[in-house]
């Protein structure tokens, strides 16, 4: 299963979600978060994301395990995402910026 990490909240740039075959891409309103039982491993939407926020679960940082059930919980709670929309207008400068976790609205 792949995974959405810390660094897509408040970046959200959707790119990842064109390329799913499996739309298992749910929105909220902070980042995306991807459903770990309709997720095929097929690895597609890790090169699109331009910040590099989507991992393997087995390539999760130490730091970023906890995002594997806060992609269970919430991707069970938000609705799929069908297809790319606008960045948030400010998303570049939170790009990289540590403890975004802060700010995941659920
Ligand atoms: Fe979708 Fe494939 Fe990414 Fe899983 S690995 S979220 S199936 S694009
Ligand atoms: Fe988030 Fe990257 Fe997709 S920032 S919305 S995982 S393209």
């Amino acid at each position: 299963t792949f995974v959405v990490t810390e660094d897509c909240i408040k970046c959200k740039y959707t790119d990842c979600v064109d390329v799913c075959p499996v739309e298992c891409f749910h929105e909220g309103p902070e980042m995306l978060v991807i459903d770990p039982e309709e997720c095929i491993d097929c690895a597609l939407c890790v090169p699109e994301c331009p910040i590099d926020a989507i991992f393997d679960e087995v390539d999760l940082p130490d730091d970023q395990l906890k995002f594997i059930k806060i992609n269970a919980d919430l991707s069970a709670e938000w609705p799929v995402i069908e297809g790319m929309i606008p960045a948030p207008e400010d998303a570049e400068e939170w790009e990289g910026v540590p403890d975004k976790i802060q700010y995941l609205a659920e």
